[in-house]
């Protein structure tokens, strides 16, 4: 037997091996009799051949640090620091298709081959620790041009910006804002510009490119954002898409689009491919007033959800809201877990992902128990805790596998415990 330090295979670098990988269960129940029976949360799941340690995954959260779209070491950060604290995916944030279908001057884009490099490194940088990495694909349609959270206001509004415009000045691109109708987010949004055939057809075609740009970074999953009132939420609903062309008006209408996209990047795409959505507008009101509908809602959700199994969608994250600047949010543990469950009901063999408020790894152990959801996505948990994934198998009484350089800190979890 050799004493040495092994380092990750293939790497110019020296990285010490971790084996098994971080967040993953210790299998040997001889040295772990407490991992006889693993929690839902820590077993594995294979999509397409790509197996996620455990179903504990990191939701993309938007950085805001990027300039002309480049990911640049605090991406590598931010990201890797993830990587290294055991979840068993780590989707990179709202990253735009296109230049103007960011969100922000500082978002992160793929609209150019220079793209990649940075890309590149941060995944090989998460391979190398074990860690499965994906990126959502994303446009922002009337939500573009917009200022950065911060930049914004502060936490405290203390200091509010009497816009959330972000202008040509401030290296917006305000009137370049294109969406399915004139209707603007809210009063202090940029007002879009309807999307012609044209740019509907050039965005899905970004979102090809885009696709082929993630294979050369080498993204093991792509997550499309149709979330949070960007774009695709935007051509679902009726609330944002008053079109009378064959993209709006009846639910096959304003589903044309999205789907469209969503088959594209199934094609070229072999891999895990996941769809984010917002299952409901939270306007007020029913999502149905007789034959009409007159918001987006859990049952047009449900219909859109089945169309993108068909089409052969890896996994469904459910999130809500975003696209009703007047939105009421019943804000709470798990609040959005009901809508997972119903896609779920409607779709058991898809895999669903619940996400919101979901911070005690009890609860989040009983939703993947109930069988309401498949995987469990944490953003702001994370913040806090990058090491979520480790506490809660401690408090499951379950050992996993800790980064080697930062064993230390968990020996109580380390520590084997007698059979009862
Ligand atoms: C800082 C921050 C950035 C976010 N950026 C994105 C994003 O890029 N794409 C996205 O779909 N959701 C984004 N979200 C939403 C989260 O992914 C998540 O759905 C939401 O925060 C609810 O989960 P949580 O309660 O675990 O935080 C962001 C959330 C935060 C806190």
């Amino acid at each position: 037997m050799s004493n040495t330090n092994k380092p990750v295979p293939g790497e110019e670098t020296f990285y010490p091996l971790n084996e098994p990988a971080i967040g993953e269960v210790y299998r040997d129940v001889g040295v772990y009799p407490q991992n006889t029976k693993v929690p839902a949360l820590f077993q594995p799941l294979t999509l397409k051949g790509v197996t996620f340690k455990n179903r504990i995954f990191t939701a993309p959260m938007c950085q805001y640090s990027s300039y002309n779209g480049y990911a640049t070491d605090w991406h590598l950060v931010h990201i890797g620091g993830l990587a290294t604290r055991g979840t068993g995916a780590v989707c990179m944030e709202a990253t735009a298709v296109v230049a103007e279908g960011r969100i922000s001057p500082e978002d992160l884009g793929i609209w150019s081959d220079s793209h990649i490099p940075p890309l590149e490194r941060i995944v090989r940088f998460a391979h190398a620790q074990g860690t499965k990495i994906g990126i959502q694909l994303a446009h922002a349609g009337r939500k573009a041009s917009t200022l950065s959270t911060w930049v914004h206001s502060d936490i405290a509004k203390s200091r509010v910006a009497d816009t959330n415009v972000a202008q040509e000045n401030e290296n917006g691109w305000p009137n370049r804002v294109y969406g399915p109708s004139e209707i603007p987010f809210a009063h202090d949004y940029p007002k879009p510009i309807p999307m012609t055939e044209q740019d509907i057809q050039e965005v899905e075609g970004a979102f090809a490119t885009a696709i082929e740009r993630c294979k050369k970074a080498g993204f093991d999953f792509i997550e499309i954002h149709a979330a949070h009132g960007y774009l695709m939420h935007e051509f679902v609903s009726p609330l944002s898409n008053v079109r009378t062309d064959q993209y709006g008006g009846s639910l096959e209408n304003r589903l044309r689009f999205p789907l469209r996209v969503i088959k594209r990047c199934r094609s070229a795409w072999s891999k895990p491919l996941f769809v984010r959505i917002s299952a409901a507008d939270w306007a007020e009101g029913p999502e149905k007033v007789g034959d009409e509908w007159k918001q987006w809602g859990i049952e047009q959700s449900t219909i859109f959800v089945k169309k993108m199994e068909e089409i052969g969608v890896d996994l469904v994250d459910c999130s809500s809201g975003g696209n009703w600047s007047e939105q009421k949010l019943p804000i709470g543990p798990g609040y959005q877990v009901p809508f997972a469950e119903a896609l779920k009901k409607a779709c058991p063999n898809l895999i669903i992902s619940a996400v919101g408020l979901i911070t005690d790894p009890h609860q989040a152990e009983s939703y993947l128990q109930s069988g309401k959801a498949d995987v469990i996505s944490l953003a702001r948990e994370l913040i806090r805790n990058p090491h979520w994934p480790i506490y809660a198998a401690q408090e499951l009484g379950v050992a996993v596998h800790v980064a080697n350089q930062y064993q230390r800190g968990w020996t109580r979890m380390l520590t084997p415990q007698k059979k009862e």
